[in-house]
């Protein structure tokens, strides 16, 4: 790995443990959802961990090919991450204000690589991350839109 895509590959580690950080969450809230608003947020959680698991791969992906390794395992990348987990028995808007703080984590995280991209000329790098800030910031909308925010 050249030293140039040091910071670049640091920033998209983080990435990668906050977006699985939010993948499981997701997935967490998918299963566990209850009451009225069940049909719509159990098929809307579906698809948002499905989008976010061939991102994950994406993203993880391109710090292979920038010469570095991926992080990986649950434990490993819980301690990289900084996004909370939700308790077993929160309710639907619970979880929708919780998977919409985690979304926001996730951008902010992005954001940070996307600056540490083009600060290192990574134009391939700076597009990637600005196309996932603009499917995490879609996403967000949805939720909140949910809560009637
Ligand atoms: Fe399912």
């Amino acid at each position: 790995m050249s030293n140039s895509h040091k910071p670049v590959v640091g920033a998209l580690r983080q990435v990668v443990a906050d977006s699985y950080a939010l993948l499981g969450q997701t997935h967490l809230c998918h299963w566990n959802v209850r009451g009225p608003g069940f049909f719509a947020l159990h098929t809307a959680f579906e698809e948002q961990y499905t989008e976010l698991f061939a991102a994950v791969d994406e993203i993880a992906e391109r710090v292979r090919a920038l010469g570095a390794l991926a992080p990986g395992g649950l434990s490993n990348l819980a301690k990289l991450s900084t996004i909370n987990e939700l308790e077993e028995d929160a309710n639907a808007e619970v979880m929708v204000a919780h998977l919409a703080e985690a979304n926001e984590i996730v951008v902010a995280s992005l954001a940070n690589a996307r600056d540490v991209a083009a600060e290192a000329n990574d134009s391939e790098s700076e597009d990637l991350t600005i196309a996932r800030i603009q499917a995490h910031q879609k996403t967000i909308w949805m939720l909140k839109s949910y809560l009637g925010e």
